[in-house]
């Protein structure tokens, strides 16, 4: 956690002034219903008790500072020559800036500090929760009135032209929409969403990171979801009222796509039953059924691995292992894939010994550190 006053007194050091706002936006984690989200299936993500803050006020310039704390870096663009930069993290406050200019949002020149504690590059969409916070803070500093689940189609779309990641809606809707204590059901074909109380009794949620980093996951996601968009085109040569994976049903990617492609039939196969999973999860957590509920992550996570091949040894590893113990009701790999963190539905009082237990033998194994993090379902962006 971190604390307002620390934003501020941190902006001033860098900008000479003082912040007009300050914002916070959380990073994520999902309960099951991976690679769906761009297929207009069901997510069941919320928001965790990590976030990026920014803090933001005006100049009267067009020009933007931006200052990030995490790597101790500046940068610094007029307004009218953002583009895609070389370097990452400013990408993703650009390309926000980009969306509001190209939706003739009045924006002028600013500075922005940014700071935060969701672990980067863990699979917790650190850079979701910056889209949003840029988003959410510019939006209330040049007062567009722009609404939230906008703000997060923003996100999404910065993600897109200027990280180069043509992500689904999950992460920014979950960073912007989320409500403390429980999980949002999404549906990405509509954005239509409720929220269900997570309610965990004796479980807690687990992360683990596996602190793998895959340089070709953003490659392999774009390859995934070509792959997908073709299944669905080849379906929609026999069935043209079909839109996307969420129409297709599983005898028809048997009937033509199977033929045609078998690893592509594999993806799309992948994504139907996903879905399927998503809908006993929710019914089970409804139940109050918590191995059911785990039941479906450790399937998802054969999924993920073996048909959808989105994991990696570090996560298989880490997964296999954990079955193992009757305390650990279920497991899976989160987000995106080829690196970051586990889910893991472990035991309260059972999570401290089995990272004991596990950090040695991940270390000895992949000569790695082993980072546990436990998270709590929080509340989406607010103005601190
Ligand atoms: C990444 C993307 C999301 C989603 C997940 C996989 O986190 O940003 O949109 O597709 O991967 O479920």
């Amino acid at each position: 956690m971190i604390f307002k006053e620390q934003i501020a007194e941190r902006y001033s050091s860098v900008f000479g002034d003082a912040p007009t706002h300050i914002v916070r936006s959380p990073g994520r984690i999902n309960i099951i219903g991976e690679h769906t989200d761009y297929n207009e299936g069901f997510v069941l993500p919320t928001a965790i008790d990590k976030a990026i803050y920014v803090g933001v006020g005006k100049r009267n310039d067009a020009v933007i500072r931006l200052y990030a704390e995490d790597f101790e870096e500046y940068f610094e663009v007029a307004l009218a020559d953002i583009r895609p930069v070389d370097k990452g993290w400013p990408n993703y406050v650009l390309g926000v800036v980009n969306q509001l200019v190209l939706r003739g949002e009045a924006v002028g020149g600013f500075d922005m500090y940014i700071d935060g504690d969701v672990p980067l590059g863990a699979g917790l969409s650190s850079s979701a929760a910056l889209e949003c916070a840029a988003g959410f803070a510019l939006n209330v500093l040049f007062d567009l009135e722009i609404d939230r689940v906008d703000i997060a189609k923003i996100g999404q779309l910065a993600e897109h032209t200027y990280a180069g990641v043509k992500c689904g809606i999950m992460d920014q809707f979950a960073s912007v929409m989320s409500k403390a204590g429980h999980v949002v059901k999404l549906d990405c074909r509509d954005l239509s969403f409720s929220y269900k109380p997570l309610e965990l009794g004796d479980y807690a949620i687990l992360l683990l990171n596996t602190n793998v980093k895959h340089s070709l996951a953003s490659t392999a996601y774009n390859d995934r979801r070509a792959s997908c968009e073709e299944g669905v085109r080849l379906v929609q040569q026999h069935f043209p009222e079909v839109n996307s994976l969420r129409d297709v049903t599983l005898d028809m990617l048997e009937a033509h796509v199977k033929p045609v492609d078998l690893d592509m039939y594999t993806k799309c196969r992948f994504v139907v039953e996903e879905n399927e999973r998503l809908n006993r999860a929710c019914d089970a957590l409804e139940q109050g059924d918590l191995d059911r509920l785990g039941e479906q992550l450790f399937r998802a996570h054969e999924g993920l691995s073996k048909e959808y091949e989105v994991s990696c040894p570090e996560l298989d590893f880490l997964v296999d292992y954990v079955k193992a113990f009757p305390e650990v009701i279920g497991a899976r790999m989160m987000g995106g894939g080829f690196g970051g963190c586990t889910i893991n539905l472990v035991k309260n009082s059972f999570q401290d010994l089995l990272v004991e237990r596990l950090t040695p033998i991940y270390k000895e194994r992949f000569n790695l550190d082993l980072t546990a993090i436990k998270v709590v379902p929080s509340n989406g962006t607010e103005l601190l």
